[in-house]
């Protein structure tokens, strides 16, 4: 698209293509005003893209950030595009706001359009099975969001503690006498869930309990998984609590035990994960483990725009969790 429209330009302007491209990328020092003037308004008349593109490359900013989650009917991603949009707005930058819906091609899509855009950077949050690798070193400056992917690359990322998360949870169900707890979540590739198992798997050996496999149900973030994941798990009579990889989860494993007429907490007890909005407006309302959602969307922008500005900034940040207890343990 740019060559088509720089050859277009070139010939209106009756200057080379050259010269054309020196002008968008700002090398235009040995270029007469009047030539550069000329080229610049046939750029704005013709309202072609690279007029974002030419104002882009001349200032090398445009203020705008790309974002990119996973699933915008989450309420999670929901609360952390907004500490995003605040830290942003406050900075003088604008949103640019993609939902991959959990699909890796189009993230990669998404990334390729935010570049074309000339986004000063990006904030990635990847879908839930999406652990390989796409961009490379060099691109645009990017951020990873609460979802990590294992590469030595210059980028930054801004976590939560999920590992911790995860044993808290767990503890917590062992310390209120459950002795046969399950695990459901999304796929273990996807790192959030990993580290959020590793707890789970931390909390019972230390405890000296076994790990049962047939008590651990792995599907996606969704109410879906957390309904069927409780049915299944409920084939072993003996379940007695369940730690829920986020709180979609623990809303469909709620569902199901009611539909079996299973009390809550008094047969079997229920941990989430986020603390998004609904947790605590559920019946019974959600225990869960707190995330700093707000706070990572803020610290995702402040860390992006500090390497933007090139200024030393630490490459990696990990955020507390907590436990927050309700009526569902
Ligand atoms: O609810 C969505 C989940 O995916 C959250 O736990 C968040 O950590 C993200 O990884």
């Amino acid at each position: 698209m740019i060559k088509l429209t720089i050859k277009r330009i070139a010939e209106l302007a009756n200057v080379s293509t050259a010269t054309v491209s020196k002008v968008l990328n700002g090398k235009d020092k040995n270029i007469s005003e009047a030539t550069r003037r000329r080229i610049l308004e046939i750029v704005e008349r013709e309202n072609y893209r690279p007029n974002r593109i030419a104002k882009g490359l001349k200032l090398k900013k445009t203020n705008t950030i790309g974002l990119i989650v996973p699933d915008i009917k989450n309420l999670f991603f929901a609360e952390m595009a907004k500490g995003i949009e605040d830290a942003a707005e406050k900075k003088g930058y604008s949103v640019i706001l993609c939902n991959s819906n959990n699909n890796r091609d189009k993230e990669e899509k998404y990334i390729n359009m935010l570049q074309d855009r000339m986004v000063d950077g990006i904030i990635l949050t990847t879908s839930e099975n999406n652990i390989d690798l796409y961009f490379r070193d060099g691109q645009v400056p990017i951020v990873l969001l609460d979802r990590n992917i294992d590469a030595d690359l210059n980028i930054g990322r801004i976590l939560t503690d999920n590992e911790e998360g995860g044993y808290i949870a767990t503890k917590h169900l062992i310390d209120k006498g459950c002795k046969n707890i399950g695990f459901i979540s999304s796929i273990n590739k996807n790192f959030s869930s990993y580290n959020r198992f590793i707890g789970y798997k931390k909390a019972l050996l230390e405890s000296g309990y076994k790990i049962n496999e047939k008590l651990i149900y792995t599907g996606s973030f969704s109410i879906e998984t957390g309904y069927n994941g409780t049915l299944e798990l409920l084939k072993n009579s003996e379940l007695d609590g369940i730690f829920c990889g986020n709180d979609y989860i623990a809303i469909g494993a709620i569902k199901a035990l009611k539909e079996k007429n299973i009390k809550i907490p008094d047969e079997v007890k229920i941990v989430g994960f986020d603390d998004i909005l609904l947790a605590k407006y559920m019946e019974p309302p959600i225990t869960t483990i707190r995330q700093p959602i707000y706070d990572l969307g803020k610290e995702a922008v402040n860390m992006l725009i500090s390497i933007i500005d090139k200024k030393d900034t630490e490459m990696t940040k990990i955020l507390k969790t907590e436990l927050v207890e309700r009526g569902s343990s």
